[in-house]
Order: structure tokens, then sequence, then C-alpha cells
């Protein structure tokens, strides 16, 4: 079956054609990034707009890509939420209004099982059970995957995301924007110092915190400009990146230990990070325990994961109501 993925959470404007879950027929990206960088940050009502502007293109551009006709595609799947709701309306209107009119069925997808589904595109025989710790922008989740559609969240963040961290620090220190590729950049050119916070206060549970490290990351450069010394941006950006990894790798693995985890997973667009992903293959090996992740390409928001995590939960639950609300704040509820 060939599903149109459409992906508008964020500031992504993406639409794509996958083949029965697994197989990329085409997937095109209209970034909003330079639009935005100049803000610092994403603002939601200009991505909504310029969704709005995007979606037709994108989507043209996709079916034609794939060397497809609307009428050969055999479901609809658009992204529902957790994101920004201007954005996920543009998207979820877009794609109803589309299924609707072409005598399609229609399929609303949760973003965060969707970063899951993009290790399912890259690795053909990769199946659940597993272990998955969906790392992005807006989530830190550690989700054990029992089957499709049924998840159950050992641990999430209480503040900071992994990714809001990575890029609240980078902005600190002067890096570019989205903070976390500039920071991993930075971080190769330094050596991690000391610990920026040497307690852990969640020791024992699987659960995270990144604020009191951004912080720590802040009032050293504050003391760096008091005392007029040049700020070592190589080096804190080394030391920060290492303390989030290590962090990462402990809930994760201790969970692979306690849970006889065979298969673990990394997904979300902190998933792109070299020195997270190197950790996540050692200790796996170390283990003997399988690890994927996606390519580089599959990390950040793209829509073919939409498609592809449409498909799957199409197969085991059937269309999504044409009245399914955009939900900007979703869990892992809607396809318990
Ligand atoms: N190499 C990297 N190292 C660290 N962080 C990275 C790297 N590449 C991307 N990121 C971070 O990934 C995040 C973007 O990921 P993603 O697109 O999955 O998030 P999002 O869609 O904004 O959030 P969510 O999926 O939670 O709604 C940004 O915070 C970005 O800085
Ligand atoms: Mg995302």
């Amino acid at each position: 079956m060939l599903v149109l993925g459409i992906e508008t959470s964020c500031d992504e404007t993406g639409a794509a054609v996958v083949e029965d879950g697994r197989k990329i027929r085409s997937n095109v990206l209209l970034s909003q990034v330079e639009q935005h960088a100049k803000f610092g940050g994403v603002v939601p009502e200009l991505a909504a707009r310029s969704h709005l502007e995007g979606i037709l293109h994108v989507t043209g551009a996709a079916l034609r890509e794939a060397g497809v006709s609307l009428k050969e595609i055999g479901l609809v799947a658009a992204t529902c939420g957790p994101g920004l709701i201007g954005g996920l309306l543009v998207g979820l209107s877009f794609a109803k209004a589309l299924a609707l009119g072409s005598s399609k069925p229609f399929c609303g997808v949760n973003h965060l099982e969707a970063h899951i589904y993009a290790n399912f595109l890259a690795h053909p025989d990769l199946a659940p059970p597993l272990l998955c710790l969906t790392v992005s922008g807006g989530h830190t989740d550690l989700v054990y995957m029992e089957d499709h559609g049924k998840y159950r969240i050992l641990g999430r963040t209480r503040d900071d995301a992994a990714g809001e961290a990575f890029d609240k620090v980078a902005r600190v220190l002067g890096l570019g924007y989205p903070g976390g590729p500039y920071l991993e950049k930075a971080a190769r050119q330094g050596k991690p110092g000391s610990p920026l916070i040497r307690t852990d206060s969640l020791a024992g549970t699987y659960d995270f915190s990144f604020s009191g490290l951004k912080t720590a990351v802040i009032n050293r450069v504050h003391r760096y400009r008091q005392k007029n010394q040049e700020l070592p941006v190589a080096d804190l950006a080394a030391t920060f990146q290492q303390q989030v990894v290590t962090i990462l790798l402990e809930r994760t693995f201790r969970a692979v230990d306690e849970l006889g985890i065979k298969t673990v997973l990394l997904s979300g667009g902190v998933a792109a990070n070299g020195e997270l992903r190197k950790g996540f293959a050692r200790e796996a090996a170390a283990r003997e325990v399988r690890f994927f992740c996606p390519p580089l390409e599959l990390c950040t928001d793209n829509a073919a994961m939409v498609a592809a995590a449409g498909y799957f939960h199409f197969q085991k639950s059937g269309p999504s109501p044409l009245d399914l609300p955009a939900f900007p704040r979703l869990s892992w509820k809607l396809q318990e």
C-alpha cells in the first residue's frame, strides 16, 4: 500500500510517499529554519502561514518524485499532535480534505510515534518489542514499545527536553540556530572539563532533568564575563554534551539491564548527535543488544516517518474519523 504522509507540527512542511510502511518512494521537506533563525526560535504564527503557503507544492512534489498519481495512494496520513496548533491544523485539514475529496481513508498520526517509525524505514527487519529513547526539540521520552500501537512510558523529562537544552546552551555560547548541530561541531574542538552538576537528583528513576545543566552553563558564562576572561566555548560545549550523553546512556541502559531488553532504538532530532550514537552503539555492543538509529536525515522532522507510522496504525486500527482534532499536547495514548 502506498501512503501519503503529511508533516506540519513545527517548522518543516513535509510530504512523502512510503510503500508498505518501510520503503521511501519520496520524502520532500520545505524547511522554514532561515525564516525563524532571526528570532532565535520558531514563531508559531509565521510557521502556520508558511505551512499554508507550502503544503500544496510540497505534496505535489512528493507525488511527482515518487512517480505516482493521487489515484494510486491507498491512505493519507497526517500528524495530529503534539506540536504547534496552527501548523497542525494546516496539515491535518489539508490531509482530511485530500482524503475526502479523493475517497481515500485518512489516518491521524502521533508525531512521537512517527519519530520511532523513522527507524522502521531504515531497518526492514526491525520489529517490536523494543526500547526507544526519543530525544527531540520538545521531548525526552524513554518508551517501551511492546507491539505496534502499544507503548509504556518508563521515563520523561521533568523540565527541558534534551534538544531544547542543546538549543538554549548553544544560544548562550553564541553558536548558531538551531543549536544542536552547532554545539556538537563546537564540542569537537574542545575537551570536556569537570562535570557541570555533580549530583543526579533523579538517580534511580528513569526520568530526566536538563534545566539545572543549562543553568550551570549560564552561571559559568557569567563568571567568565565578570572576570573579563575569554569564554572557552568549545570546552563548555564539550562538557555540556558529555554530561547530557552520560545521563541519557545511564537511564536507557539501566532500563535495558533491568527489563532484559534485546532491541534498543534512538529517535528524534538529538539522535543525530554523533557522541550519543557512538555511546549507544558501545553500550549495546557490550551487552550484545541490537541497536538501531535512523539515518541523519530521518532523525529530525520529516513526512516519511509520518507515512510509516500511519501505515502501521491503519493496519492495526483502521482509519481515523474525519472529525479527529489536532492535539497540541499529546502523549502516547492515542493508539494504545
Ligand atoms: N547533532 C545534534 N546534536 C544535538 N542536538 C541536535 C542535533 N541535530 C539536531 N538536534 C536537535 O534536535 C532538535 C530538533 O529535533 P526534532 O525535529 O525531532 O524536534 P521537534 O520536532 O522540534 O520536537 P518534537 O519532535 O518533540 O515535537 C533541535 O532541538 C536540534 O537542536
Ligand atoms: Mg519532531
